[in-house]
Parts: structure tokens; sequence; C-alpha cells
């Protein structure tokens, strides 16, 4: 295992533009034959999410931005026979690991050093950071568990796109997961005890001054531009109106939730979403988006930014279909304007 090195091609993610039918990815390793080094392995997707991400923008740049982003997995029968199966006793657990594969990432990135969003256009080395854009596409988050039904898993607090491929799916077991300094104690099994006793009965950890001491330490990086970096998110009245017309229940279906419960959840998961500023470094150096569209569940959200109060107000919520259906029209209005004209022209010739 130590001699184990692999080189990920993207023959995998040209081969799935290529035959979308085919829906698996191949990572190709070289051999060299006198090293009996990997050559290849191919891994087939255990199943897909399903979120309402369709994309990138506004997609949570992490599980914790809101623990309303839901979604699903459905575990494939291309893998297992009777995939329902394979979900046994996960419903004992709070939370699960997702691996999964950065699908739309599109082309291979190599760079060692990257920018992440918090630090305003700082690099720091790749492996510091959570950056989808990596040699090897691979994603991790741990969702928490809201229910197992058959061969599907429903989760919430999820970053991943629609559509994305699943890898593995993995329990979140403390004892395994949350890292203990072992030395400090006299009996590591007594530790171990001791921080499961500082969860609550979902599995969260209570208040850091009841966690026993350990040696995990974080860069100031990662805390800083956390909390002081959120903005205020303003809704004007027009919006909030608009928002109480979407329910689960809607009899319109271009109002009909399919992943938030009610409205006041809509609202919420709005608020979560647009507080973290989800708009990319590149376009608020560019002073661009200062209007801000994005899609949540089924509403299309019509945001404003002011850089200099720190603030978002959000100015209008419609049905994503309405707005699709407006996109459209305007496209064809151009084209019979356009082709008015050349008519015009050509009448002149
Ligand atoms: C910063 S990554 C973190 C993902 C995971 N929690 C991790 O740490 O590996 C999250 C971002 O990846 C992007 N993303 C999510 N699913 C993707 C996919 N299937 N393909 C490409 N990019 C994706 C979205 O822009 C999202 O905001």
């Amino acid at each position: 295992m130590k001699n184990l090195k692999f080189h990920c091609f993207y023959n995998s993610i040209n081969l799935l533009h290529i035959f979308p039918q085919k829906k698996y990815y191949r990572f190709q390793f070289r051999m060299a034959d006198e090293e009996k080094k990997f050559e290849s392995v191919v891994f087939k997707p255990i199943g897909y999410a399903s979120t309402w991400f369709k994309f990138k923008n506004a997609t949570p740049r992490q599980p914790s931005v809101s623990a309303l982003t839901r979604g699903s997995i459905k575990i494939s029968t291309e893998v297992f026979s009777q995939p329902q199966h394979s979900l046994k006793n996960l419903a004992e657990f709070s939370h699960v690991w997702i691996i999964f594969l950065f699908h739309k990432n599109g082309r291979p990135f190599t760079k060692t050093m990257v920018a992440p969003p918090r630090l305003g256009g700082a690099r720091v080395g790749l492996f510091s950071t959570r950056s989808p854009h990596r040699p090897n596409p691979i994603g991790l988050t741990l969702a928490k568990l809201e229910k197992v039904e058959g061969d599907t898993i429903h989760l919430c607090g999820l970053d991943l796109l629609d559509g994305t491929p699943i890898i593995d799916i993995k329990p979140y077991i403390t004892s395994y997961d949350y890292p203990q300094d072992m030395k400090e104690t006299d009996s590591a099994e007594s530790h171990l005890d001791s921080a499961e006793s500082h969860l609550d009965s979902t599995g969260s950890h209570l208040d850091s001054s009841s966690v026993p001491p350990t040696m995990i330490s974080n860069p100031e990086w990662i805390t800083l531009g956390g909390s002081e970096k959120t903005l205020n998110v303003a809704f004007t009245q027009d919006a909030l109106s608009q928002i109480r017309q979407f329910s689960p229940e809607a009899e319109d279906p271009a109002y009909r939730l399919s992943f938030l419960k009610s409205p006041e959840e809509a609202q919420k998961a709005i608020e979560d979403i647009l507080r973290e500023d989800p708009r990319s470094i590149y376009r608020k150096m560019k002073g661009q988006d200062l209007l801000y569209f994005c899609v949540v569940d089924c509403m299309h959200v019509t945001t404003w930014f002011d850089e200099v109060i720190k603030k978002c107000e959000v100015l209008r919520v419609m049905p994503y279909s309405a707005r699709q259906a407006m996109i459209e029209a305007n496209k064809k209005q151009q084209w019979d304007n356009n082709l008015a004209k050349i008519e015009d022209k050509m009448k002149v010739m």
C-alpha cells in the first residue's frame, strides 16, 4: 500500500459527456510495471444526489451554512440488486459522511495554491482547504440523516449539486471521527466515554466549556472572516408576502416546495444562504452582482447587495418556472425583433 501512487486522468468525465447514458466514472492510473503500482481504479457511483442546487451559484460552500438544505440519495440498482439492504441500520446514526465526485468541475485542477472565498484573495496550500478544485475531484460532506426510506436516504445540510455522483456513504462515529488526544488521559477508553457523554441527543457537541480538552487546533484564518463577514439579510414587504404563497401543499405546482416544509422554512433557507454572501470573490471584486439572482427550492430570488453597509435585501421571490418562461418570452421577442429588422432591410434592397 505504501507504494500506491495514482494519477487521475479525466477520461472519466469526458466519457460521461460523450456517453451520458453510461453513468459511470473511470479513473485511470498508470502502472510502472517494474514498480507494481496500481494502474487503474474504476469507481461506480453507488447513487446520485437529488438537491435543489441546479447551479454552482448559491450552492452552500459547506453543509454548516444551513440545516435546511435538504436532499436525498437513492442507492443504485446498478450496484446492488437489493439496494435497500445496504441501508439497514443506518437510521440508528444521526450523521453520515458523504463521499462524492465534483462532476461539474469540467477541467483538471492542478494548482498547488488556492484562494478560499473567506480570505478575500489571499492564497493558501491546496490541501489546507476544502476547495472543489483538486487533482482528484473528491468531496467530503458531513450531513445530518433525517430518515431512511427503502433504498433512499434523506439528509439535511447538503452542499452538493443536483445529480452529484456519490462514491460512498459512511456513518459518523463519534469515537472514531471526533479526535481525542489519547496521550493526555490515563485511560484512552475513559476519554472516549467522556467524549460520548458530551454529545446531546442529536449527536451534536455541547458547549465548549463542557467538552474535555483535546489537541484539536485550526488556523486563525479559518475562524477569521467567519461571523464578522456574514451579512445582514432583510426582506421587502413584497418579498415576504411573495414567500407566503409557497408551500409543499400549494395547488399551483409552480409554488409547490419540494424540499422545504413551510413558507417559514423557505424564508429561513433564503436568509441562511444569503447571510454567507454566496457571490464569487471574482465578481465581488469586479463590483458586479449588486443585483444577484439565485434559486432556492422552486423559488427564484432577486436580491440587492449593498457593499457599504454590508447588507443584502431580498426584493422579489417568484416561481423559478415563471422566471424561466419570462426569459424564454424575452428571447422570442428579441428574435422576432431581429427578424423584423432583417425583413425591413431586405425590403429597402
Ligand atoms: C467548497 S466545496 C465543499 C464540499 C465538501 N463539503 C468538501 O469539503 O469536500 C462546495 C462547493 O462545491 C461545489 N459543488 C458541489 N457539488 C459539486 C459537483 N457535483 N461538481 C462540481 N462542483 C460542486 C459548489 O459550488 C459548492 O458550493
